[in-house]
């Protein structure tokens, strides 16, 4: 049994101890904007805050992180204005969309700890975020203007 305080409220979960995070999320509390990609830590979008560190829910056991504090999509901004979002919205970063919440959430995680990122600190952090729809240059286009948001230049 873990408790976990996920995007404010707290929960107490009772699976099995090596129940991924990511099917506590989306089939226990329906939070279905993180994803099921691969399955085994390849793909990012699964991508949430644990802590405050972007990780991978599909590789994270429920009772491993007992007391631990969960920021899902759903729960990045109240009403969907964090300026990753913003800077997505603005530079129309998704195609289908499928990979498009993990991504928000490592790219969110990379800005909280590094305001101004240099190209290549962004190329790093992002590349474990992969997009069959190859979306990377909008995606990097978008995590720069979001720094810039986040610092006051736009
Ligand atoms: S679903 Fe978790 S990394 Fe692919
Ligand atoms: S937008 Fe389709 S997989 Fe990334």
């Amino acid at each position: 049994m873990a408790r976990l305080l996920i995007n404010n409220k707290s929960y107490l979960v009772n699976e099995e101890a090596d129940t991924p995070l990511l099917w506590v999320l989306r089939e226990n509390l329906q939070l279905t904007g993180t994803k099921f990609g691969c399955g085994g830590g390849h793909c990012g979008a699964c991508t949430v805050h644990i802590n405050g560190e972007a990780v991978r829910s599909c590789q994270i056991r429920v009772d491993d992180i007992d007391g631990a504090v969960i920021t899902t999509i759903e729960g990045l901004s109240t009403s969907g204005d964090h300026p990753v979002q913003q800077a997505w919205l603005e530079n129309q970063v998704p195609q289908c969309g499928y990979c498009q919440s993990g991504q928000i959430m490592q790219a969110a995680a990379l800005l909280k700890n590094n305001p101004n990122p240099s190209d290549e600190e962004i190329q790093r952090s992002m590349r474990g975020n992969l997009c069959r729809c190859m979306t990377y240059k909008r995606i990097n286009s978008a995590v720069r203007a979001a720094s810039d948001k986040i610092r006051g230049l736009s």
